[in-house]
């Protein structure tokens, strides 16, 4: 793929010769960690192309859209944009617009871009990222749409893309472990569109994560749809948490995301045993009936889950739990909603993800019929959004006046105060100046509890 990228080089440094500046390149990211990390990796070969970074979608010269599809208002949201694109491209004619990710991996999707958003120049999926220098270089030369989708990882992929990548955060990173998912959740359309689970090399991640603590990363997360399955020649997703604890400068390990029904008591011996292992598990619950989790085929019951976070509280009491939490699955009666809010107050959960269900086509839940309107379902969601609220509340309050380790992760964009985790996961705000560098753990005075955040100031 060098070849490309050497290729599109010399079209942006004629680019350069004729306009005394480089092209520059707008990347938009939607939906989770896993399209940050990626959205990384096409920042670092755009520069390698010549690309510079560009502030605006209006401004740029190339625009990509990193997409995700995983519920229908993700998409709408993307569409949205698109026709936005469509009169700026008409005033820019040699503006490249590129759309790529999950959603185009989904043939509805690529009916209707090809019926309506023929403005899209370049459009590839989630299987031959690295593919970008040579779908780029098409389309530079050839000045044509151009389009490639496909079904399964081509040999040379994904270890391909690791190549050139930048980073968004000096301090901190994210570590793809595993592609794809193999656990077909009846109403999620990840598994079609990301292809099935593939754990990489240990020995890559490790030299990867090596190299990032040489380069000043302290905090790691390692990414997976469910990271508790990655296995790779004997090494299981517990070994790889010792192994990378191993390493030298990384200070911080978190990882994301967990499946109850593969969380082992391993990985909670070696969490609760380790200094580095963030004290904060993200174990999606999805719902709290046994029927309704049962028709998402999860693999776990009420109790199951109960039982796990149990304990995961036995050997780590002061553990955050957060989860995911969908309302209205087809067929989800007022008893199972009442199990779910259930299952919640037992977890005391220090937040939440809640969304409602959304049928996504191509998967077995899309044909389940829905008995409750609209409405009904809304009603549920409020309820459990002020239930999960009080929760997260509820927890925060634990910290007032404790003085805890604190990231910082420097200015927040809004309200240009100091901001940081703690090694819980909790957004903290605080007053500092400027010889608190990114990553510089710190010892931090509790003063306000509020539901989504802390403040505090530092102490010695
Ligand atoms: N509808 C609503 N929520 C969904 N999720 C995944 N698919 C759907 C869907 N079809 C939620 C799950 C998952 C999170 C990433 O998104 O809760 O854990
Ligand atoms: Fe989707 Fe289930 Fe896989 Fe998560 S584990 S990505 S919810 S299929």
């Amino acid at each position: 793929m060098s070849l490309y990228i050497q290729k599109v080089q010399e079209i942006t440094n004629q680019f350069y010769a004729e306009n005394g500046r480089l092209p520059s390149a707008f990347i938009q990211t939607f939906g989770c960690q896993m399209n940050d990390r990626e959205s990384e990796k096409f920042s670092g070969i755009l520069a390698a192309m010549g690309y510079s970074e560009g502030y605006s979608e209006e401004e740029a010269d190339l625009v990509l859209y990193n997409t995700c599809c995983v519920r229908k208002s993700a998409e709408d949201k993307i569409y949205g944009r698109l026709g936005a694109l469509k009169s700026q491209k008409a005033k820019q004619p040699g503006k490249v617009l590129i759309l790529c990710g999950c959603m185009p991996q989904r043939k509805e999707v690529m009916d209707n871009l090809n019926k309506h958003h023929r403005h899209i120049d370049i459009i590839f999926g989630t299987f031959n990222k690295h593919h970008l220098p040579k779908l780029l270089h098409e389309n530079l030369t050839a000045n044509k749409r151009v389009i490639e989708i496909l079904e399964a990882f081509s040999p040379d992929s994904p270890d391909a893309f690791e190549g050139q990548t930048s980073r968004f955060l000096s301090h901190k990173a994210g570590v793809t472990i595993i592609h794809g998912c193999n656990n077909f959740c009846a109403y999620c359309i990840v598994p079609y569109v990301r292809g099935r689970e593939n754990s990489r090399d240990h020995k890559l991640i490790l030299s990867e994560i090596k190299s990032l603590a040489a380069d000043g990363v302290k905090e790691v997360m390692l990414l997976g749809q469910n990271v508790n399955s990655y296995s790779h020649s004997d090494i299981k997703f517990a070994d790889l948490i010792s192994l990378t604890e191993e390493i030298a400068g990384i200070e911080r390990i978190r990882f994301m995301t967990s499946h109850p029904k593969d969380l082992s008591d391993d990985l909670i011996r070696v969490m609760a045993a380790s200094q580095k292992v963030c004290k904060h598990i993200h174990l999606p619950m999805q719902s709290g009936s046994t029927a309704v989790l049962e028709k998402m085929n999860r693999g776990y019951t009420k109790e199951g889950y109960i039982n796990l976070i149990s304990k995961i509280y036995e050997a780590m009491p002061d553990i955050a739990i957060t989860t995911d939490i969908i309302v209205g699955f087809p067929g989800e009666s007022e008893a199972d909603f009442s199990d779910t809010l259930d299952v919640a107050k037992q977890a005391k959960f220090a937040g939440a993800f809640t969304f409602m269900y959304s049928p996504r086509e191509g998967t077995p839940a899309f044909n389940f019929k829905q008995e409750y309107p609209k409405e009904v379902i809304k009603e549920r969601f409020d309820r459990l959004v002020a239930q999960v609220n009080h929760m997260q509340a509820a927890f925060n309050k634990r910290y007032e006046n404790q003085s805890l380790s604190v990231m910082s992760d420097g200015i927040s964009g809004k309200g240009g105060r100091y901001t940081g985790r703690t090694d819980s996961n909790v957004l903290v705000h605080f007053d500092a100046d400027a010889s608190v560098l990114n990553g510089d753990i710190l010892n931090v005075h509790i003063d306000e509890c509020r539901t989504f955040y802390l403040k505090g100031r530092i102490v010695i």
